[in-house]
């Protein structure tokens, strides 16, 4: 194969509706879409190998299995609160009514969830979430919930392209009419021809140097979105989940699921303090229990809705575990102590219980970090996870402002606010999955077939070989400059110097990223695929930076040291980065929609 761009070098492929990522959204949207219509799934790596698999402690929906008092209405509440109230309202409303219903047909498709006594789905509890409301598969629900989704889709008539990565959507007159991409292995060209289109290609985890996200994650569905005119929302709230690895260096960002501090796990410092007790936000003091004794709990079935302050929002978490960190408190390697060996005090069977509600983690310390945690701490420090900042998207029909082009799960926006509460990423790709395929599949249904201008594929092919005709920079040296820069400048602690810097340094960094050559030929050639993944990094690290910047206030996951408070001001508007008219990105304000007299209804009596 040659570097020529001659059309006969692309595959074309017809499809109503194109899928561009199977992790579980992309997963559950093309299982809605398929039926009669045509469905193409896309993704970057092997099907089945998505970030889905590290939401590890469980799916969120109020079943009431383990408490009965729970409700649509107060997993709504905990949701909005958790998002420090800048979700769009009907995305939370949507999802705290829907989520039961998708995990009870997930169950039905064959998902295997640990069971109560009486024989329910198991429920254990989760940061943020006033009962115990995750439904679980020990430390395996990702993984169990991608088995099934993928076991139930490959039944649905689905194409899918494996290990392709699409690197830009082709439109006609705003509307988004397919997407060209090329396969990893070869550097073969696809050509896919749509009426609609749906993004579900997960977070942007590889903008950062600490991270629990592989390498797939770059935000490539934000990115593609904002090429092609849509609008991002949300983008300076990055979530770091208080628990990655620390040790050894190679497995650092890892991640520990929320599950260890939801079977009872406690963070400790080098002195053997208990330190989450030493900060309780008044969000949160009624639900927190002040007495150790009492916030201590680890068996699943207790009605006492007081939590363990380890259960507090992840945001809150990941700044006292800095903070112990900062002050000198931190243990060998840099990170602080979760303990959940702790538990034999209590519970004759622990180390039984251990292995069983948590063998991942059990099998992760034990082989790579040769710690055996039914007897021992684990270190532990925040690893960012989660992009609560996407796509903007109409929270119906997940339809973003570009005509035919959806997206739904990590890469589009409004459901999390400031802040996710764990378990509620699965819940997320389930509901809003579902909606964007519904919505997609109509779509493709009520419009005509409609193709991209051939000199658009041209130009995209041509962009894609550009690096091989240029022997400048390192792809590596680029990618590792910026993850550098957004995790000292743009991370869980933000001040306006550094981030003035910061968006500065990322301007420029994808002015070298623009003219990044690579060697070689377009068989397994690494460096060519990093240098077209720089793009989208720049796109969403431009976007991370300008919104933090911009919102002068604490909220969240955003935390300033120099406005380390809420303001007023800023709890009444969203950030919107789009492209303006002379091709750079630009900030505005949108306010958040107002809450119905329901929703304020169940915001306070919830509160
Ligand atoms: O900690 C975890 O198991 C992660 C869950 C999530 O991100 O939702």
């Amino acid at each position: 194969m040659t570097a020529s761009t001659n059309s006969s070098d692309f595959q074309t492929f017809d499809y109503d509706v194109l899928i561009i990522g199977a992790g579980g959204a992309g997963l559950r949207a093309a299982i809605e879409a398929a039926g009669d219509l045509r469905v193409g799934l896309v993704c970057k790596s092997l099907l089945g190998k998505a970030h889905t698999v590290m939401a590890e402690g469980g799916v969120a929906a109020s079943l009431a299995n383990v408490d009965e008092r729970d409700s649509w209405q107060t997993h709504f509440a905990d949701t909005m609160r958790g998002g420090q109230y800048l979700s769009q309202p009907l995305m939370p409303e949507f999802h705290a009514k829907e989520a039961p219903k998708r995990v009870l047909e997930l169950e039905q498709w064959g998902a295997l969830f640990d069971r109560t006594k009486d024989g329910k789905i198991l429920q254990r509890n989760f940061g943020g979430h006033k009962y115990p409301r995750l439904a679980h598969v020990g430390d395996r629900t990702g993984l169990e919930m991608i088995r099934t989704l993928q076991d139930h889709g490959i039944h649905q008539g689905i194409d899918v392209h494996m290990e392709c990565t699409v690197t830009k959507l082709l439109t006609d007159d705003g509307r988004v009419v397919g997407a060209f991409g090329y396969e990893r292995e070869l550097g073969r060209f696809k050509v896919f021809n749509a009426k609609a289109v749906v993004l579900c290609t997960g977070g942007i985890g590889r903008a950062f140097k600490i991270t629990s996200n592989s390498w797939e994650y770059t935000g490539d569905g934000h990115s593609l979105a904002y090429h092609a005119g849509a609008e991002l929302m949300d983008m300076e709230f990055v979530q770091f989940h208080p628990t990655g690895m620390v040790w050894p260096p190679s497995v650092r960002g890892i991640l520990v699921t929320e599950g260890v501090r939801g079977e009872g796990g406690i963070l400790k410092n080098t002195d053997d303090k208990r330190f989450m007790f030493d900060d309780i936000p008044d969000l949160y003091v009624n639900q927190t229990a002040d007495n150790p004794e009492e916030g201590w709990r680890y068996t699943q079935g207790d009605r006492d809705a007081r939590r363990p302050p380890e259960l507090l929002t992840r945001d809150h978490v990941a700044r006292c575990i800095v903070r112990e960190i900062r002050e000198g408190r931190g243990s060998e390697h840099g990170g602080v102590y979760l303990d959940i060996a702790w538990i034999k005090e209590k519970m004759p069977n622990a180390e039984a219980h251990i292995k069983k509600k948590l063998p991942s983690m059990y099998h992760q310390f034990k082989e790579l970090a040769g710690i055996d945690i039914t007897k021992e701490p684990m270190e532990v420090g925040p690893t960012t996870h989660y992009a609560m900042g996407g796509v903007r998207v109409d929270p119906a029909t997940q339809m973003s402002g570009v005509p035919g082009l959806f997206a739904a799960g990590e890469c589009a926006a409004g459901l999390h606010g400031a802040n996710r509460l764990g378990g509620n990423s699965l819940s997320d790709l389930l509901v809003f999955g579902k909606r964007a395929g519904e919505y997609a599949a109509k779509f493709a249904a009520e419009n005509e077939d409609t193709k991209a201008d051939p000199a658009q594929i041209e130009a995209a092919a041509a962009e894609a070989l550009a690096p091989f005709e240029r022997a400048t920079a390192n792809p590596y040296d680029i990618q590792f400059e910026l993850q550098d820069l957004m995790q000292d400048k743009v991370g869980i602690v933000r001040v306006e110097s550094e981030m003035e810097e910061a968006v500065t340094a990322v301007r420029d960094l994808k002015e070298r990223a623009s003219v990044v050559g690579v060697s070689g030929n377009r068989q397994y050639n690494p460096g060519w695929h990093t240098a077209l993944d720089l793009d989208n990094l720049m796109t969403v690290s431009e976007a991370v930076a300008m919104a933090a910047l911009e919102r002068k206030e604490s909220r969240g996951a955003h935390f300033r040291d120099d406005y380390p408070d809420k303001e007023e001001e800023y709890s009444k508007f969203n950030s919107v980065l789009y492209k303006g008219e002379d091709g750079q990105m630009e900030l505005r304000r949108e306010p958040v929609p107002a809450l119905s007299e329901e929703q304020s209804a169940i915001i306070e009596e919830n509160r």
